[in-house]
């Protein structure tokens, strides 16, 4: 394996996977395959493509990744035993280049309390379980789960016996976000001094955000010889998310007079990345977020605006070209052809065939016909409901709400079901309260709401409100998003999105797949 990248970082993609452990992200092999194709064209070297052991539906999801997406690496995640290992190879196995990633932790509170493993043991299973991958696949990596709370000399042996195993990759995971970037350039340099065969793999590092150090340990590492990131798209991640893709390598870019490394990522593919990635999660990207969010290039300030007219560079150190970010938008509208739609689905990171964009194409001229302006985020809710929802048992056909500061909140709702329509009314202690009890008498489900927000989309008078909601039925977590200019028809649009997907979870999904994941749960590993 060369491991001579002549200063080029492999950018290592982890949004399918680690980004999926996000609470509340609950992606469809259909959405992954979705990000997946955009994360190609963006040009990251490898995809990790899910964790195939924790369900079929996340088999067949990294499945049919490697074997439509061409370009990256196609890595699947797998824990030091046989039967994960095994499936992550059925999984990638199809892959122009596939790759096994498999993990362990080394610390001595995660070996003690959660393993329930001595070090030796520990040192045993990394031997088989990369000797077992390496007979599998020639790309092998091996992550010490937290690394950054292990004894070091213990790591240095685990790394080098994962080496003499036939490891390719050793990843070097801050799992809990606890490093600061002196500490890990200090480890960086530890392992690279004391680990025999070191020279011969790539060294990779794998940072969380918990003390909001992802970016900075991560960009650390690089500056003392680690040739691969971890990263996701949006920063998105178990907890508070992992080293964010665009931070590092727009850092990388606008720096590269201090970092003097390089990355293959087709910056201007950045925007509608994170675009896609956050539609297709329901994960909003917040405002002031670097790179990508809405005001990362907005100057409001007077004295910020007169200067970037003056000269862009006084106030901007990249230009928002370079992230792909659009600088004038043709507004889409009732007079809109099939060709402008089509052209701002593929900006916005959508791959449609034309039989979809047919079918999208007549819920967008429905959309016009209610809303002056079309937005990004009508387009990416049209995408979201039409391309990527479950099928639909519950469909809103009309609802009713009486509301005021004198009057007990009253909803009615009519529900199509099948060839059915039921209508039923509650009151409640507010009007969204009494919307959802009406709905939870239609569909006998009565799951408990665990969160919601509501917000606007759009500027304007005719501003869409978007609703998102998280619901828990069975032990499990299920989302719903809405979309509409009345924001009670979101709400009710989002609550009706998640009972369609714990229907179809508990009858549909449930009876066709045994055990599969459910569709609206976030894989936990
Ligand atoms: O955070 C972590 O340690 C991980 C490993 C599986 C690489 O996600
Ligand atoms: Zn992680």
């Amino acid at each position: 394996m060369d491991t001579n990248t002549g200063g080029r970082i492999i950018i290592f993609d982890t949004t399918l996977r680690d980004g999926e452990q996000t609470p509340g992200v609950n992606l469809t092999a259909a959405e992954k395959l979705e990000i997946a194709k955009q994360l190609a064209r963006l040009g990251v070297d490898v995809i990790e493509a899910g964790f195939p052991i924790t369900s079929p539906g996340d088999t067949k999801a990294v499945a049919a990744i490697a074997e439509n997406v061409e370009g990256p690496v196609i890595a699947g995640l797998a824990r030091t035993n046989r039967e994960d290992i095994e499936r992550a190879w059925e999984a990638v196995k199809y892959a122009k280049r596939p790759r096994i990633h498999t993990f362990i932790a080394t610390s001595e509170v995660h070996m003690k309390y959660k393993l329930r493993k001595t070090p030796e043991e520990v040192i045993a299973m990394t031997k088989d379980a990369v000797s077992l991958a390496r007979s599998l696949c020639d790309d092998v990596e091996f992550s010490a789960e937290d690394a950054t709370r292990s004894d070091p000399e213990f790591l240095y042996r685990v790394f080098e016996e994962a080496i003499a195993a036939g490891a390719t990759t050793i990843n070097v995971p801050d799992t809990v976000g606890y490093t600061t970037p002196n500490e890990f350039r200090n480890l960086i340099a530890g392992i690279k001094k004391n680990v025999r065969g070191i020279d011969k793999v790539v060294i990779s590092v794998h940072c969380h955000d918990d003390l909001g150090l992802a970016v900075a340990n991560s960009l650390a590492a690089i500056e003392m010889g680690a040739t691969q990131v971890e990263c996701t798209i949006n920063g998105l991640g178990e907890r508070a998310g992992n080293t964010a893709l665009e931070e590092v390598v727009m850092a990388l870019r606008t720096r590269r007079d201090h970092f003097n490394r390089t990355t293959n990522i087709v910056t201007e593919q950045i925007y509608r990345t994170s675009r896609l990635v956050s539609g297709l999660t329901g994960i909003p990207v917040q405002p002031n977020k670097a790179i990508v969010g809405a005001n990362a290039f907005a100057h409001q300030s007077g004295i910020h605006q007169d200067g970037v007219l003056k000269q862009r560079s006084t106030y901007e150190i990249m230009t928002p070209e370079s992230i792909g970010l659009p600088s004038s938008r043709i507004v889409l509208g009732k007079v809109s052809g099939r060709h402008a739609f089509q052209k701002r689905l593929e900006e916005l990171g959508y791959s449609v065939s034309r039989e979809d964009v047919d079918r999208l194409f007549i819920k967008f001229k429905e959309m016009a016909d209610r809303k002056k302006d079309i937005s990004d985020w009508d387009i990416e809710a049209i995408v979201e409901n039409t391309l990527y929802s479950v099928p639909e048992e519950f469909a809103l056909v009309y609802h009713h709400i009486s509301s005021g500061n004198q009057t007990v909140p009253t909803a009615t709702v009519r529900i199509a079901r099948g060839d059915q329509i039921v209508e039923e009314a509650s009151s409640g202690d507010g009007p969204i309260d009494a919307l959802f009890k009406a709905i939870d008498r239609v569909t006998g489900l009565g799951p408990k709401l665990v969160d919601y927000s509501l917000k606007a989309v759009t500027s304007g008078k005719d501003a869409l409100g978007e609703a998102s909601l998280k619901v828990e039925h069975g032990g499990r977590v299920y989302s719903g998003r809405g979309v509409s200019p009345d924001v009670i028809e979101a709400s009710a649009k989002a609550y009706l999105t998640a009972m369609n997907r714990i229907w179809y979870e508990t009858t549909v999904n449930n009876h066709r797949n045994g055990n599969s994941r459910p569709v609206g749960e976030a894989t936990k590993i």
